[in-house]
């Protein structure tokens, strides 16, 4: 380690935070009213009634006021030079998307006391350079955001993270790819976008202590973290953009909760930034801090006294004395594309805050003739509303989801990048629930086991209205009992004794519920259409995760990151399989793709597959006349049945349904 940081080198010393110890509110009925100051105005208070005047004098002005304020100065620009070589690698990405692997370290300012950072940049290495980029900081290190050996650990400090695997304020192997269903990088890169990232802490170390590094009466504009980070990030810009394989024009800044916040603070001052999204950056960030929900100024600055400048924590309890709001804060970023998103349970947030601070700072880009978000209504769930400012709230708690990045790009694909978007065949979100255990089976579902492990329509042979819910292998009736509250294998020597559901699916969203059992290392799996395997197995203790593990579409592509549970827990899949397409010969037209949920964490981001690749699907292995007659279905009508496997080990299956998400379902 031994590098100097930010937090050194601007001798950032804060006075201490107001202890915060009052009860967030948010009830909506107690937010009482507030008036908002003009986001367009200058020094004295008259909206800027042109651009010229706007880029002359508002705009300086308003930056100024957020900079004494809120943020601190911003650090001055400083050059920036590559540590040794920029390693180039060529990398095959799940889901069979050609990637390059960029990594360099970048000095930031000249001496020994400049900081280091190191920038990991995946681009989509298919003929399309130069592309658009995603630039945004990380919270634990670039090895966390992505499982691949080959990212480079850094030497930084690092918070301690049990779960993470991060110890001892150092990255380990075990922390690789930790969160990496917050950084999509295949599903990106098959939009055409490159992805950059940069741990955070390689400029100023998220701890509270940084700020005791020198004088104990810092000025009321010191900058603090948030100010570090923006110059952090326009630092790698000015790298970004120095490589031929990246739109100079079309670097967008991004970033997530507090990361999220020093996105808005740099995208609003360095206009190199060509876009800017926020996601539930709350308090700080896009949300509006008059309005009394949530995390307050007084929260913030005293849990957090040095990611602001002091001034900032003294306006805790009278918001109506700020000068400014977060909404100047986002008009900042007018005339370019802005995209705020929330999460509906992330009320410490505010999602209705942040919303209504994009319709707040509408004035800044109605002023460029252009909409600005173009609605007062706070738009429903997963409704993506506004093409020049954008904004979503989607279900669910404070994350950062595929769902996001995806709606980013929908909105970034128009708005930065003037094509449209493709069309989504992905049903809307799928972020399912997966606690608590068992999971109520939604709508128009069909359950195939029960949650106590009892089998739909018995486990006998039938036909007709008779008909179980599943076969054997050989189409007759099933020998799996129902032991400890679920369905179990009947494991046998050949390793086939598959069960089959009688109900068939194309596209479908599907819920398992499963506890592994000792012997053969709890290796059992769920076969769809019998095809394409989501693996079940013993892999608590594999980082990062590998082919074989749970959470892998055998074959195709390990999983984002280890969320498997011991032996005998039980654990939860949710899938969302759109199958393959295929023409009257049967050749695939085009591929499949699925996303899958195990354990509350995205473990396959709309991973592609075309031909299955297992030598052991029962269409194979153990095949009967039955299976064949299945197997000829599926190339017929694109529909096929679920089948559980039987790899030698006694997993209990419980609670199984599938919703089918189109009307090619069959059932018996
Ligand atoms: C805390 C903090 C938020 C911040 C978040 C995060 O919850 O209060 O302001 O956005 O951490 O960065 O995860």
């Amino acid at each position: 380690m031994g590098r100097a940081t930010v937090g050194c080198l601007v001798s950032l010393v804060m006075a201490s935070g107001v202890a915060w110890s009052g009860e967030p509110n948010f009830d909506e009925a107690r937010v009482g009213t507030y008036t908002l100051p003009d986001p367009i105005a200058g020094p004295d208070g008259a909206a800027a009634k042109s651009v010229e005047a706007w880029r002359a004098v508002a705009r300086p002005h308003q930056l100024a006021v957020l900079e004494e304020n809120v943020f601190g100065r911003r650090l001055t620009s400083a050059p920036v030079a590559v540590v040794g070589a920029v390693e180039r690698a060529d990398v095959m990405l799940p889901g069979d998307v050609r990637a390059r692997r960029l990594q360099a370290r970048l000095r930031l300012g000249t001496g020994d006391a400049a900081p280091i950072t190191e920038v990991l940049l995946f681009l989509p290495h298919d003929g399309r350079e130069p592309v658009p980029v995603l630039l945004g900081l990380n919270f634990l290190g670039n090895q966390a955001e992505y499982p691949d050996p080959g990212i480079w650990l850094p030497p930084s400090w690092l918070p301690n993270d049990e779960a993470a695997g991060i110890d001892q304020h150092l990255a380990t192997e075990a922390s690789r790819g930790w969160l990496a269903h917050r950084w999509p990088v295949p599903a990106m890169l098959k939009r055409g976008y490159g992805m950059a990232t940069a741990y955070c802490g390689d400029v100023f170390p998220d701890r509270p202590p940084e700020r005791d590094a020198a004088a104990a009466q810092p000025s009321a504009d010191a900058p603090g973290a948030m100010a570090a980070w923006a110059w952090q990030l326009s630092r790698i810009l000015d790298w970004l953009v120095t490589l031929p394989e990246v739109r100079k024009d079309a670097v967008a800044v991004v970033g997530f909760s507090r990361l999220g916040k020093a996105a808005l603070w740099a995208g609003a001052g360095d206009e190199r930034f060509a876009a800017v999204v926020s996601m539930e950056s709350g308090c700080g960030g896009a949300a509006l801090s008059r309005r009394d929900y949530g995390e307050s100024i007084a929260a913030i600055t005293s849990r957090f006294p040095h990611w602001f400048c002091p001034r900032f924590a003294s306006f805790a309890g009278r918001e109506a004395d700020l000068p400014c709001d977060q909404h100047c804060l986002l008009a900042l970023v007018a005339p370019r594309p802005l995209y705020v998103a929330s999460a509906v349970e992330d009320r410490w947030s505010d999602p209705r805050g942040e919303f209504l601070a994009c319709v707040a700072a509408e004035p800044a880009w109605r002023l460029h003739g252009l909409e600005g978000i173009a609605t007062s209504d706070a738009p429903p769930t997963d409704t993506p509303v506004g093409r020049t400012v954008g904004y979503h709230v989607r279900a669910g708690r404070h994350e950062l989801l595929a769902y996001d990045w995806q709606r980013c790009a929908d909105f970034l694909d128009r708005a930065l990048l003037g094509r449209m978007p493709p069309t989504a065949d992905d049903h809307g979100a799928f972020h399912p629930l997966q606690a608590p255990l068992p999971v109520q089976p939604p709508a128009g579902a069909v359950v195939l086991v029960e949650a106590d492990g009892g089998v739909a329509g018995g486990a006998g042979e039938g036909s007709g209205a008779d008909r179980p819910a599943f076969v054997s292998m050989g189409g007759g009736a099933i020998d799996w009992k129902v032991r400890d509250g679920g369905l179990e294998v009947e494991a046998s020597g050949r390793r086939s004794n598959h069960v089959v559901s009688t109900v068939t699916f194309r596209d479908a969203d599907i819920h398992a519920e499963f506890a592994t059992s000792p012997e053969a290392s709890g290796n059992s799996g769920l076969y769809l259409h019998g095809l394409y395997e989501l693996q079940i197995f013993d892999s608590v203790a594999s980082r990062p995760p590998q082919m074989q593990d749970e959470g892998a579409l055998y074959r195709f592509a390990p999983p984002l990151v280890n969320a498997a549970l011991p032996t005998g827990a039980w654990q939860v899949y949710d899938v969302r399989f759109i199958a393959p397409r295929r023409d009257a010969a049967g050749a695939i037209t085009r591929p499949g793709h699925l996303t899958a949920w195990l354990n509350g964490k995205l473990v396959q981001d709309a991973i592609e597959f075309a031909e299955p690749r297992s030598p052991y699907t029962p269409y194979k292995h153990g095949v009967t006349d039955f299976m064949r007659g299945v197997e000829k279905r599926i190339l017929e009508t694109g529909a096929g049945p679920l089948v559980l496997q039987d790899h030698g080990s006694r997993v209990r299956f419980r609670n199984v349904w599938i919703r089918p998400l189109d009307g090619a379902a069959v059932s018996p």
